[in-house]
């Protein structure tokens, strides 16, 4: 009997000075779990006489209530104490302000700002969205579109040469979008009308000119598409874009291999003040160039130039934005500083529709 005394000393002290929840549940085990000091001893009951089991047998089972129960009063006060611990150490100042979520402080690119604006407009005038692969043949990107081998309005393009492939090819980094006309009239049938945004590459940097830039090209084929319904579609788009009700613009001959005829577009602009401003002015831009796809290039595309006739164009997108948004330098939209999307990003729920306004 004094042993057990010794026991329920030992096992209530060692539950008193438990410093944790941890600790508890060590003297727990230690005590009436499966291999436990006092489990220990009830399991020699078994081997004692009946007069010592009657003394014996309630007084193991009173000790281990009388230890079940200590053991439950000290967690609740381990507890309680560790809620203290917790509500002294985490305190939550509500005085502070409201950190802005990341759709606050969140902005989006003035180049993906600008291709949505410009596929809204687009796609409201019936038009597809379509695209391409960055890496192309010389095929796709030179061939296909007229440019004839050796011709110098391939080295006009500043091209980017992978190393040549297992079969001594080189492949390209995209110079121009017009390379997804070649696939478009491959992939489909006549009536076609899509835009093309992407990314095109050339060896070229300065102010106005990164290695890497955006272009939009546009396609429509059909057996009747002409000059006029161009001149119609860039001078809609252009209004459009630009917010403004009236909008002059100027079309000049130029040379493109896959164009005949070949013209580039001028924006009426007033660049009196500060800014550029559109529609009014006496002032010319150059802001996109187009023309009649030329029979080789339907040709290419699979496509009867005596039954086809199409008209295509090319926008420098980075151009636009920059115009249309008073960004000096175009090496700004590519070189990632958090201060400048700041400054000239977008609010990512101000989407552009034509309903609710492009840039408003
Ligand atoms: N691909 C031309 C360039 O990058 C732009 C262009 C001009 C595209 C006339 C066209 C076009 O589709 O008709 O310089």
């Amino acid at each position: 009997m004094s042993d057990l005394k010794t026991l329920e000393t030992e096992i209530l002290g060692a539950i008193e000075a438990a410093s944790d929840e941890a600790a508890l549940e060590a003297v727990r085990v230690g005590a009436i779990g499966k291999k436990g000091s006092l489990s220990e001893q009830m399991k020699s009951l078994g081997k004692m006489s009946p007069e010592e089991r009657q003394t014996m047998g309630p007084a193991l089972n009173g000790l281990k209530v009388a230890v079940t129960d200590a053991i439950a009063a000290r967690k609740d006060i381990l507890k309680r104490a560790g809620i203290e611990a917790r509500l002294k150490t985490e305190t939550l100042d509500v005085t502070l302000p409201v950190r802005p979520s990341p759709s606050e402080v969140g902005r989006i690119h003035p180049i993906s700002q600008v291709v949505d604006e410009i596929t809204a407009i687009f796609s409201d005038m019936g038009f597809s969205i379509a695209e391409g692969p960055d890496i192309e043949t010389d095929y796709y990107n030179f061939t296909a579109l007229n440019f004839p081998e050796g011709h110098p309005a391939r080295e006009m393009h500043d091209t980017f040469f992978l190393p040549p492939d297992a079969n001594g090819e080189r492949k390209v980094l995209r110079t121009h979008t017009s390379p997804v006309q070649i696939h478009t009239m491959e992939a489909q049938k006549p009536p076609i009308r899509i835009v093309i945004p992407g990314k095109t590459y050339r060896q070229d940097s300065d102010p106005t000119h990164t290695p890497m830039f955006h272009q939009l090209e546009g396609l429509v084929v059909d057996k009747t598409a002409n000059v006029a319904n161009m001149k119609w579609v860039l001078e809609e788009f252009c209004k459009t874009f630009f917010e403004v009700d009236q909008l002059n613009m100027r079309f000049r001959p130029s040379f493109f291999p896959f164009t005949e005829p070949s013209l580039e577009v001028d924006i009426q602009c007033d660049r009196s003040g500060n800014e550029v401003k559109f529609g009014e002015g006496t002032d010319w831009m150059e802001i996109l160039g187009c023309g009649m796809v030329h029979p080789n290039v339907l040709r290419a595309g699979g496509l009867d130039p005596d039954e086809y006739q199409g008209f295509a164009w090319g926008i420098g997108i980075d151009r636009i934005a920059m115009l249309k948004y008073g960004m000096p330098d175009l090496r700004a939209f590519f070189d990632a500083d958090a201060r400048w999307i700041s400054h000239y990003g977008f609010r990512p729920l101000d989407m552009p529709t034509l309903f609710g306004g492009l840039s408003s």
